[in-house]
């Protein structure tokens, strides 16, 4: 008999990273290898990385140093980093980080099997495999599940970008635009459904780009809602500009189309908007949301904000929480402007809000969206929600974890036997990540 080689993987960065993971497990696991949790077990140990903002590239740097004192012990162990730092940075990385034996990028993940040959055969010493490429959807790969819960799964229907907003490092990383076969999509939610998953999530940089022939996104989503009512459907993440009524009444007329929408806004400042090149102005932004409250009213509504992009004055930031206070988000992820090498804002725009404005800034709209959060849960409080139940919480085996259509985590005394259905629960009551609930039936 012999033994597996083991690889260890650590993921960074989006969800379509963790889709991108389970593409690479399935490849290693195609060609004799077998995963390990405990790296001081692996013959091989990837960082699969992200690049959006600098403090997510040092984390990775911290990690690395971690990796170096493994290898100093066992130098026989592979470290390769994977991902957009990966294709941001290439040779620099290798030559700046010694304990790396590779580096790929996000389209090269099918030739994995070959470039650890090649290292192990000692036919190179160090390797650099970052080609974007714009046709690679990983087309015959399907994805190494390991979600141990077996609710959500993740499929990834566009890849890259091309939006290129000012600040972004993505259409670098992560290349060109591309969709996927509908066909594919369905027969990959086809096989999730089969092993057990009850809810999937449709990724893309901007899922409202997608098309593939007459294939749009509302047709897609229509076709994915259809293959089984009792599957929940969900989608990251949609962009202003593109985000069409079409999705939002094909929403309407499923309703296991979760009642969610990530609309990143980034400023409320139509200068500023205009410096990032998002193409669209805070009065269009509105309209959306406007459409999304008539057409789904049901729908929470999310945003991603940068607070202290390029020349932005007390006046923009104003814009911004004004614009906060008129849509009244459920949730926001915020962000301080992190320059990114290359793109077209750290070509063209001086990086010139002082850090502690920035930080002032980020902190005050955070404080605002807190009390926005605050009065979503507080709506959520006294009314029956649709939960589809994820796992046992991290506090005791006799609470459950699960999200409500809209996406809001609550949590719940019940029996286990019921992780993977659909109950409903009460809300009685929230903290500030979650809403407190009795089941119902
Ligand atoms: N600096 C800060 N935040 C950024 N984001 C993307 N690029 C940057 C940057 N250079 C944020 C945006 C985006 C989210 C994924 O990350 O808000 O929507
Ligand atoms: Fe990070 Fe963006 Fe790459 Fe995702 S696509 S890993 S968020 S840089």
């Amino acid at each position: 008999m012999t033994l597996m080689k083991k690889f260890y993987i650590e993921t960074y960065g989006c969800q379509m990273n963790v889709y991108d993971s389970q593409l690479v497990k399935r490849i290693l696991m195609d060609h004799g290898w077998d995963e390990t949790q405990d790296f001081h077990q692996a013959d091989l140990i990837l960082v699969n990385t992200c690049a959006v903002r600098e403090n997510a590239e040092q984390r990775v740097r911290g990690r690395l140093g971690l990796f170096k004192t493994v290898k100093r012990d066992r130098p026989t162990v592979k470290v390769g980093l994977l991902g957009c730092m990966g294709q941001r940075l290439k040779e620099q990385l290798i030559e700046e980080e010694n304990v790396l034996d590779f580096v790929m990028g996000p389209d090269t993940y099918r030739r994995l099997p070959v470039v650890l040959d090649e290292l192990h055969n000692g036919i190179k010493n160090k390797i650099v495999d970052v080609k974007l490429d714009k046709t690679e959807m990983y087309d015959d790969v399907l994805p190494e599940r390991d979600d141990q819960t077996r609710v959500t799964t993740f499929v990834t229907i566009t890849r890259g970008c091309d939006n290129m907003c000012a600040f972004c490092i993505v259409p670098f990383t992560r290349g060109r635009e591309r969709s996927k076969d509908p066909r594919l999509i369905i027969q990959e939610i086809e096989d999730a459904l089969k092993q057990g998953y009850k809810e999937v999530m449709l990724l893309g940089q901007n899922v409202d780009k997608y098309h593939y022939q007459d294939v749009n996104f509302a047709r897609l989503l229509d076709m994915v809602a259809s293959i089984d009512p009792q599957m929940r459907v969900r989608f990251l993440t949609s962009y202003p500009q593109d985000l069409k009524n079409e999705v939002l009444e094909v929403m309407a007329g499923h309703e296991n189309i979760a009642r969610n929408i990530h609309l990143p806004v980034q400023s409320g400042s139509n200068r500023i908007l205009e410096l990032m090149r998002r193409g669209y102005t805070r009065e269009w932004y509105l309209d959306r949301i406007k459409a999304i409250r008539e057409i789904v009213p049901d729908c929470a509504i999310g945003t991603d904000i940068i607070a202290g992009f390029c020349t932005e004055t007390e006046e923009d930031h104003q814009q911004t929480m004004d614009l906060m206070d008129k849509v009244q988000f459920d949730y926001a992820y915020m962000f301080k402007y992190s320059e990114r090498p290359n793109t077209y804002a750290a070509r063209n725009l001086p990086d010139d809000v002082p850090e502690e404005t920035k930080i002032r800034r980020l902190n005050e709209i955070i404080e605002l969206q807190n009390r926005h959060s605050y009065q979503s849960n507080q709506r959520d409080v006294g009314k029956i929600h649709q939960v589809l139940v994820e796992k046992t919480s991290h506090r005791s085996e006799k609470q459950l974890l699960g999200r409500n259509s809209q996406g809001k985590v609550i949590i719940f005394e019940a029996d286990k036997s019921l992780i993977g259905q659909y109950v409903d629960v009460e809300v009685y009551d929230f903290t500030q990540a979650t809403l407190l609930g009795r089941l119902k039936k």
